[in-house]
C-alpha cells in the first residue's frame, strides 16, 4: 500500500472534475487528438485511474500507460476503466524516473502529484521528456493556500504548520508541496515548453462533508507531526473543524498546468 487508498482517492474525485481547469483539459485533449487515435498517452501516479475517467470521453480511443507503486491501486484502475487492449499497467517506483516509460508517448499526465516530488525530479522528468517532444499535463498540484466560511483562530497556524509537512520527503528527496507550479513552470520556461497554467481550486460545501472530514483529520495529524502548533489549540480547531465539517464550506488552492514543446 502507498498509504493513498481508494476511500480517499474516491472522495476527491469529483471535487478534483469539478476545479479542474476546463481550458487547460480541453487544450490537453487537444493536443493529443491532432495525433489521431493510435496514441500513447503515459499516467504517472495513477492511483485508480482518475485521469483517465477526467479526460472521457476522448481518452478511451488512446492507449494508457499507467504507472504506479501500488499494485492494489493498479489493480483497481485496470478493473474500473475496462478498455481490454488499451490499458497497460506498470508498477514502478517513480522516483528512480526510468526513460523507458515514456516510449512511444505523445503525452505525459499526473493529479494530484506534483506536490509530492522534488525540484530534481521535475528536472529529470523535464528533460527526458523534453528530448522526446512530449507533452506534460498536470493537474490539482497543492498551492499551499486554504480558506473557510466560518473562521478558527488556529487556521493561519495549522495551513502553516500544514505545508511545512508538506515540503518533507515523500519518497522522492524534498517535497516541493505548496511551490510544485511555481518551481514547474520556472524549470518548464528553462527547458523551452510553453507553459501553460490555470487555479483549479476545490470549492467545498455540505455536499463535499466527508471529504472535508478526512481532509482536515489528515491536515491536523500532518500538523501535530510538525511540533509546531500548540496541542490543546490544535485539539480544538481539529473539532471545530470535523462538528462544521456538513454546516460550513472551504476553498483549497491548486493550479493544472499544460507544458507543450
Ligand atoms: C494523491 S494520489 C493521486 C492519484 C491519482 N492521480 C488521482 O488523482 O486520483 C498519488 C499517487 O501517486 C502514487 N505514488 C506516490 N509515490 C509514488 C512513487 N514513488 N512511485 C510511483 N507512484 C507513486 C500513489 O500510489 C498514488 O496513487
Amino acid at each position: 500500500m502507498s498509504g493513498f487508498d481508494t476511500v480517499w482517492l474516491d472522495l476527491r474525485e469529483p471535487a478534483d472534475n469539478a476545479a479542474r481547469d476546463p481550458d487547460l483539459r480541453q487544450a490537453a485533449i487537444e493536443s493529443v487528438v491532432v495525433a489521431g487515435d493510435d496514441v500513447r498517452v503515459v499516467d504517472l501516479g495513477c492511483g485508480t485511474g482518475s485521469t483517465v475517467r477526467a479526460l472521457a470521453p476522448q481518452s478511451s480511443s488512446w492507449h494508457w500507460r499507467l504507472v504506479d507503486n501500488d499494485p492494489q491501486l493498479l489493480e483497481e484502475a485496470a478493473n474500473r476503466l475496462g478498455m481490454p487492449g488499451r490499458v497497460e499497467c506498470l508498477q514502478a517506483d517513480l522516483s528512480l524516473l526510468a526513460a523507458e516509460l515514456f516510449t512511444d508517448a505523445r503525452l505525459v499526465t499526473a493529479s494530484a502529484l506534483f506536490d509530492l516530488v522534488s525540484a530534481e525530479f521535475l528536472e529529470r522528468l523535464l528533460h527526458l521528456l523534453g528530448e522526446r517532444e512530449i507533452g506534460l499535463y498536470t493537474a490539482l498540484n497543492y498551492d499551499g493556500v486554504c480558506s473557510w466560511e466560518i473562521a478558527h483562530e488556529a487556521d493561519a497556524l495549522v495551513v502553516e504548520a500544514f505545508n511545512a509537512h508538506q515540503r518533507r520527503d515523500k519518497g522522492f528527496g524534498p517535497a516541493l508541496g505548496p511551490t510544485a507550479e511555481p518551481v514547474l513552470s520556472r524549470l518548464a520556461e528553462q527547458a523551452g515548453f510553453k507553459v501553460l497554467a490555470g487555479q483549479s481550486p476545490w470549492h467545498l460545501g455540505g455536499d463535499h462533508a466527508e471529504l472535508q472530514r478526512q481532509f482536515i483529520a489528515g491536515m491536523a495529524n500532518a500538523a501535530a507531526e510538525t511540533d509546531q502548533i500548540e496541542k490543546a489549540m490544535l485539539h480544538d480547531w481539529r473539532r471545530m473543524r470535523l462538528e462544521m465539517a456538513s454546516r460550513s464550506s472551504c476553498e483549497v488552492g491548486h493550479w493544472d498546468m499544460l507544458l507543450l514543446r
